[in-house]
C-alpha cells in the first residue's frame, strides 16, 4: 500500500497553492498577509485530505474537490483563530508559532476569523460547477460550521451547559465541536463526486466515527495540558487515559467497518492516522 504521506504530498501542495492565492486582492493590502497567516502556518490538513480522499474513493480523481477542501480548511482555521483569543482559550501559540491575535492584535484577529469564514462561502458559491450541487455544499458547510455543529459544541465547551460530568453530553459536545467539520469534509468530497445515497450514508457513518475518534485522541494528547479543575471537559477526565485510548481505537475500527466494500485505502489510512497521530 502507498504510504499516506506519498499520497498526501501533492494534494497538500495543490491545496497550499490555492490557499496562498487567497487575500491577494485584499484592501487594505496589509490585511492580505494577516488573512493568509493562519492558513499557511502549518496544520495537518486532515479535513481537506478527508474531503479529497472521499472524492477520490468514488470518482478516482481529487482535483474537482479542491474548492470544498479549501473551504473546510478556511472554516477550521477561522475557528482556531477565534478559539485562541483571550476571550476564549487565551493561547499565545499555535502550531509552534504566535497565534494570530498575538501577531496582529485582537481586533485584527477577530476580523481575520470573520474574513476566513465569509470567504469560504464565497469560494463555494462562485460559479464553478452544477449550481444545485454547489447549493448542497453551502448547506453542508453552513450546517456544520454554525450552531447546529461546531458553534454549538464550542458554546458547550466554554461552559454554556455548566459543568459536564457525563460521557453522553461530552460526546454530543464533541460531535459538534470537532465532529461536525470532519463529517462535512467527507460528505462534501462525496457530494462533489455525485455519490449515491448508499455510499454517502456509509461515508457519513465513517466520518462520524473518525470525528469522535480524532477528538478522543486529542484529549489523550492534551491530557497534561488540560488537567485540573479549570481545564475544559474531556474524555480523559471522565474515563481515564487507557479507556479513552481504547475507545478511540474501537471507533477507528467502526469507521473502517462503515466503509464496507468501498475500496478506499486512503480513507482507511486516515482513520488510523486520526487515532495514532502524535501531533
Ligand atoms: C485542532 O485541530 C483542534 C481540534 C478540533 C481538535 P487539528 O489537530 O486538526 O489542528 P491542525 O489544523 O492540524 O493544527
Ligand atoms: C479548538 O478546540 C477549536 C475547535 C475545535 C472549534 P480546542 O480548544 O479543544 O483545541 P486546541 O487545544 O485549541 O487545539
Ligand atoms: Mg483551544
Amino acid at each position: 500500500m502507498q504510504p499516506l504521506e506519498d499520497w498526501a504530498g501533492p494534494r497538500r501542495a495543490a491545496l497550499d497553492q490555492l490557499l496562498s492565492e487567497l487575500f491577494n486582492d485584499a484592501w487594505p493590502e496589509a490585511f492580505g498577509a494577516m488573512g493568509r497567516y493562519p492558513l499557511l502556518t502549518g496544520g495537518k490538513r486532515i479535513r481537506p485530505l478527508l474531503c479529497l480522499a472521499a472524492h477520490e474513493a468514488i470518482a478516482g480523481t481529487w482535483e474537482p474537490a479542491l474548492r470544498p477542501a479549501a473551504a473546510i480548511e478556511m472554516v477550521h482555521c477561522y475557528s482556531l483563530v477565534h478559539d485562541d483569543m483571550p476571550c476564549m482559550d487565551d493561547d499565545a501559540e499555535r502550531r509552534g508559532k504566535p497565534t494570530t491575535h498575538v501577531q496582529f492584535g485582537e481586533d485584527m484577529a477577530l476580523l481575520v476569523g470573520d474574513a476566513l469564514l465569509t470567504e469560504s462561502f464565497r469560494i463555494l458559491s462562485r460559479p464553478w460547477g452544477d449550481p444545485a450541487m454547489q447549493l448542497e455544499l453551502v448547506r453542508e458547510l453552513s450546517t456544520a460550521a454554525g450552531y447546529h455543529g461546531m458553534i454549538g459544541g464550542q458554546a458547550a465547551d466554554l461552559g454554556a451547559l455548566g459543568d459536564i460530568t457525563d460521557v453522553e453530553t461530552l460526546t454530543r459536545l464533541h460531535r459538534g465541536k470537532t465532529g461536525a467539520l470532519i463529517r462535512c469534509a467527507v460528505r462534501m468530497g462525496a457530494i462533489t463526486a455525485r455519490a449515491n445515497w448508499e455510499v454517502l450514508d456509509g461515508l457519513t457513518r465513517y466520518a462520524n466515527h473518525v470525528g469522535l475518534a480524532f477528538q478522543l485522541a486529542d484529549d489523550v494528547l492534551d491530557e497534561e495540558q488540560d488537567a485540573g479543575e479549570d481545564g475544559p471537559p474531556s474524555f480523559v477526565k471522565l474515563l481515564g487515559v487507557d479507556e479513552t485510548r481504547r475507545r478511540a481505537q474501537a471507533l477507528a475500527q467502526e469507521a473502517l467497518d462503515a466503509l464496507g466494500t468501498l475500496e478506499a485505502p486512503v480513507l482507511r489510512q486516515l482513520a488510523q492516522f486520526s487515532v495514532e497521530r502524535t501531533i
